[in-house]
């Protein structure tokens, strides 16, 4: 009877070693989520870059993840490889512009995803963290004589 308590004893001081060491291990490293859904960047882009980017992206435009990503409705969980809402393609076609610019205007350095880095222009040139920057004139400078040609605060006309 005596041993039989000795030995329980032992036991659950072993196992509560054994739990501690477990906590202390390294865990296991968790694999990232898997990309589903590129359509802009490339398909092998490490998630952790991603990851830099979009919260790029939400900086330059004074947004959260939502402005462009969807919640799944059942789940109430986001759902980053959605395309409901609009602002994500909108998005997408920004991306395109900023490249087709940098490509076509600057002699640019770019990064791998050929956003600018040096000189050129990238999302936060023109949104500088607003998501619907207006087109406007200079504030201080009109001139002699009144607003240039063209009409004050009117964008530049064409396409
Ligand atoms: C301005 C819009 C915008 C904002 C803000 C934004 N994203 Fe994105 N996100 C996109 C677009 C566009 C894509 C798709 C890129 C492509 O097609 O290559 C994307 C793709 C993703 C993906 C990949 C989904 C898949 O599997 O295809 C993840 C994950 C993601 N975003 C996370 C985030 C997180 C987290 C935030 C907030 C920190 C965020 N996004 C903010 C526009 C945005
Ligand atoms: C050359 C200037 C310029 C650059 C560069 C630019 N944007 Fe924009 N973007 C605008 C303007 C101007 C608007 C507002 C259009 C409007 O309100 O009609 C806008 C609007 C948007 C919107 C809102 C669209 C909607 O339908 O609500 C998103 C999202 C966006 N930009 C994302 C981006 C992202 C992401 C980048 C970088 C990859 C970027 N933009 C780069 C000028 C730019």
């Amino acid at each position: 009877m005596h041993l039989k308590k000795h030995l329980i004893v032992t036991v659950s001081v072993l196992a509560v070693i054994s739990l501690c060491v477990a906590a202390t291990l390294p865990q296991q490293q968790q694999s990232p989520p898997k990309l589903v859904n590129l359509k802009v960047f490339p398909k092998n882009i490490p998630y952790r870059v991603l990851d830099h980017q979009m919260d790029v992206w939400s900086a330059s435009l004074g947004v959260r993840c939502t402005f462009c990503h969807a919640r799944n409705e059942q789940t109430g969980k986001m759902d980053f490889a959605s395309d409901a809402k609009p602002e994500k393609t909108a998005a997408r076609h920004m991306f395109v512009m900023t490249a087709k610019i940098n490509k076509k205007f600057f002699e640019a350095k770019k990064d791998t995803l050929g956003m600018v880095l040096a000189s050129g222009v990238n999302c936060n040139t023109c949104h500088h963290g607003v998501s619907h920057p207006k087109a406007k004139e200079p504030e201080e400078h009109h001139g002699p004589g009144g607003p240039p040609p063209g009409g004050a605060g009117a964008p530049p006309s064409g396409k």
